[in-house]
């Protein structure tokens, strides 16, 4: 299996060839999803929802995320590892975040994540820049649930929309390869994802549109204790084991049958 490189991910947007990411925490499933297909594997900071059953991603600790992705990245044969910077360990300027980044690198991310529109655009070109690939990430962003007022779709408002179509092109034009777009209407984020020149997004609630796909491993397996969004497919429905249910979703998302209609907003 030849790993999946940030230029093979970049040839896929340029082919339109949809990009499967799934989060992935651990060893096993790191290796179960390679076989199944998968092209990315996120390191979600949704491990403090899901492993911690913690109310939102704010407790989650930079040391937390080192530690899942040195489980991942030692099983991990194919898939391109992107792992979240967490709360707190970005925010405050460019050298914390390099700082911060260059520990989830040596621990065997490929690529950080973090989120953010425009503000984010210098701490994006500082990293690009000294060699760490980034992903942005836009919409609806867990990290800022307090302000936000909730886990909501966002861009529904005119001037909602106007600002997550700014924040894109800063963003690309920062140098980030990868953006999530979370909760975001599937048309808007559409419009978006052809407004862009280089930038794959990769959506969660945001319509087939999109140069991607992603969604959080314990949803799509149906093993999430508690309320789970619109925008989730259960794909152990029909499913022989994990690996199936996995490979069915890698399918779906390359095949364009998911997101349908009804996962969208
Ligand atoms: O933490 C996470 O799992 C994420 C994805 C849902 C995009 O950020
Ligand atoms: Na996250």
């Amino acid at each position: 299996q030849k790993p999946v490189s940030l230029f093979e991910l970049g040839k896929m947007r340029a082919e339109g060839r949809k990009i499967a990411m799934l989060t992935c925490y651990d060893a096993s499933f790191a290796a179960l999803l390679g076989r199944a297909g998968v092209d990315s594997i996120l390191i979600g900071d949704s491990l403090g929802n899901v492993l911690q059953g913690q109310k939102s991603t704010l407790p989650v600790t930079l040391e937390q995320m080192a530690y899942h992705t040195e489980c991942v990245a030692r099983a991990n044969a194919r898939p391109f590892i992107v792992t979240d910077m967490p709360f707190g360990s970005y925010h405050e300027n460019r050298e914390q975040a390099m700082r911060n980044a260059a520990r989830l690198m040596a621990a065997g991310a490929q690529m950080v994540k973090l989120e953010g529109g425009e503000f984010m655009a210098d701490t994006i070109r500082f990293l690009v820049e000294r060699g760490v690939p980034v992903c942005a990430h836009i919409g609806l962003t867990p990290q800022a649930v307090h302000q936000l007022g909730g886990y909501r779709v966002q861009g529904r408002s005119e001037e909602g929309a106007a600002r997550l179509k700014a924040d894109a092109l800063a963003l690309e034009q920062a140098g980030a390869a990868l953006m999530v777009m979370e909760m975001v209407p599937a048309e808007l984020a559409s419009t978006i994802t052809r407004s862009l020149s280089s930038m794959a997004t990769i959506g969660i609630g945001a319509g087939a549109g999109c140069d991607g796909q992603v969604l959080v491993l314990h949803d799509m397996l149906g093993v999430f204790h508690g309320k789970t969004a619109r925008f989730v497919r259960n794909f152990m429905d029909g499913a022989t084991s994990i690996e199936d249910a996995v490979a069915r979703y890698a399918a779906a998302v390359k095949d364009g049958s998911f997101p349908a209609a009804e996962h969208c907003y």
